[in-house]
């Protein structure tokens, strides 16, 4: 194809167009030409990424509330000042409960995340999104009323439900509606949009812990998340690729009209209709073929598996859930709150980090520098557990805890909800990712659960285990996942197909 001489190119519409003229006078500038990218494409992924702020929103409020006064005088954890006939829990009870809410949040979601893989694809990621912000706001509103803790617990399966099932369906309807140059940025902006909704509550924990009833805002604020999400979907399009499968043709090239300009849209129509036929020869993908061996599916989704259950056993949410309580051995509780507000506040930058570099530089690389930021410092912390806990101490322990998140946040948070989604084909993308997500929750569940009884036997123990964790999962992303940047799924199933494991990367 001639690409010489100078041509203008067109712009259908120049109020959507994040390139106002493009000069196309080589190979080189052609390429630049055909990775626009419209606005109202970044926007339908900033909606769909609404999923992480209420999720992030939870992961610090639900930490935060077993600090507050009101949280404790209501569930009896301690006396209030007036209190008559009143008995304290004993540290045990407390462990017990915290472990509960955290963990039944964490089996509910797991549950969510696997439903989730059926309804998506038999209803379609928009509705399906919505549906999922309603068994939410159903959670949410229990928790927030709670007269009792068994109350909170029931109200804890369910809110862990909408989210398990938001954060199935989200990343796969952002990584199917972008386009592949920028699909890893916006993919990001899931977890952009969860380290948002930690600091927003970190933020107003602050606050809410001078209130009496702040905890109930703490577990219900982020229903009003859940309802601008449920309005707006009267506005997203479909997932084109979904659509491809269930829908017209019109359908398809509708939904690609709002988020691709008008010369990309045959193209791309074509590309999903081939997809699909491929498929279609192929029949329904049964559950047995996400365990078979066809296609290396076995291998991929054991890997994926792997991945998450990593993400969690490298102990992000033993911070993310017990910071104020961490900090709180070694400060005052006001103190502590406010380390955990700086603490999620660097959560919450570093992962610009990743909009920025994660198409150019790629998934593994970030993943293996990230894990090589957070293993010294899971070791430092461990080391530092073990000695008097003075308040230097404790500042030693908070800016480790930095540069650990800073290693987390532009890497294994955002990188693997990217990665995930696309390191399966259409056909068992629904059911493989709903298993990954699965072992995502599954192990949040077992690290929310084990760590205050874990912690309190040894801290610095933990610590090392965590190490331990990030030290092999390093490993299995260097010697096993294949890089997956500006792939199409067809190339992505090739690269698996081809991949050898080598000391020497050869895609490096
Ligand atoms: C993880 C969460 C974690 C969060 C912290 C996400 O990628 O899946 O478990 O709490 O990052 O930012």
């Amino acid at each position: 194809m001639s690409t010489s001489g100078s041509i203008k190119s067109e712009q259908p519409d120049d109020t959507q167009n994040t390139f106002s003229e493009v000069d196309i006078e080589s190979g080189a500038n052609l390429d630049v030409a055909l990775k626009r990218t419209k606005k109202f494409m970044v926007l339908v992924a900033s909606v769909a990424a609404l999923g992480g702020l209420i999720f992030g929103f939870d992961i610090a409020g639900a930490g935060a509330t077993f600090v507050m006064d009101g949280f404790k005088h209501h569930f009896k954890w301690e006396c209030a000042h007036d209190a008559i006939n009143c008995v304290g829990a004993s540290q045990g009870t407390m462990d017990r409960d915290k472990g509960l809410i955290n963990g039944l949040f964490g089996i509910g979601a797991a549950i969510g995340a696997l439903l989730n893989s059926r309804l998506a694809e038999q209803f379609g990621r928009r509705i399906t999104l919505g549906l999922s912000a309603l068994v939410f706001i159903f959670g949410a509103s229990i928790q927030a009323w709670a007269p009792v803790m068994q109350v909170m617990w029931a109200g804890r399966i369910f809110s862990g439900m909408g989210i398990g099932m938001l954060s199935m369906c989200s990343p796969v309807y952002i990584g199917e509606c972008a386009p592949e140059h920028i699909r890893g940025a916006l993919g990001t902006l899931w977890q952009l949009a969860i380290t948002i909704g930690i600091v927003l509550a970190s933020a107003m924990n602050i606050g809410l812990a001078k209130l009496d009833y702040g905890w109930r805002i703490s577990y219900g604020g982020n229903i009003l998340f859940a309802v601008i999400l449920i309005l707006c979907l009267a506005f997203m399009p479909e997932s084109p690729r979904w659509l491809a499968a269930h829908g017209t043709e019109e359908q398809v090239k509708e939904s690609l009209s709002k988020m691709r300009f008008e010369d990309e849209i045959d193209s791309e129509v074509e590309k999903l209709q081939h997809e699909v036929e491929e498929e279609r020869k192929l029949g329904q993908a049964p559950w047995s073929e996400v365990f078979s061996n066809k296609n290396l599916m076995r291998r991929r989704v054991i890997l994926g598996f792997v991945l998450f259950a990593f993400q969690q056993l490298c102990g992000i949410n033993a911070v993310m859930f017990y910071a104020p309580d961490i900090l709180n051995t070694f400060f005052t509780e006001s103190q502590a709150i406010t380390g955990t507000l700086v603490l999620n506040t660097i959560n919450c930058l570093s992962t610009f980090i990743t909009v920025a570099t994660v198409d150019r530089f790629g998934r593994t690389k970030l993943l293996t520098l990230g894990g090589m930021f957070m293993f010294p410092c899971l070791v430092a912390c461990g080391i530092l557990s073990v000695v008097e806990q003075t308040q230097g101490v404790g500042y030693a322990v908070l800016v480790f805890a930095a540069i650990y998140i800073i290693g987390f946040a532009f890497s294994w948070g955002p990188v693997l909800w990217i990665v995930i989604p696309e390191m399966f084909p259409y056909r068992t993308r629904g059911k493989a990712v709903g298993i990954c997500v699965m072992s995502n929750w599954i192990f949040t569940t077992l690290v929310g659960a084990v760590f205050p009884v874990a912690s309190t036997a040894s801290l610095g123990a933990c610590f090392f285990f965590f190490a331990g964790a990030i030290f092999v999962a390093v490993g299995v992303v260097y010697f096993f996942q294949v890089e997956t940047a500006e792939k199409t799924s067809e190339e992505i199933d090739q690269a698996y197909e081809n991949h050898k494991p080598a000391l020497k990367r050869k895609d490096w």
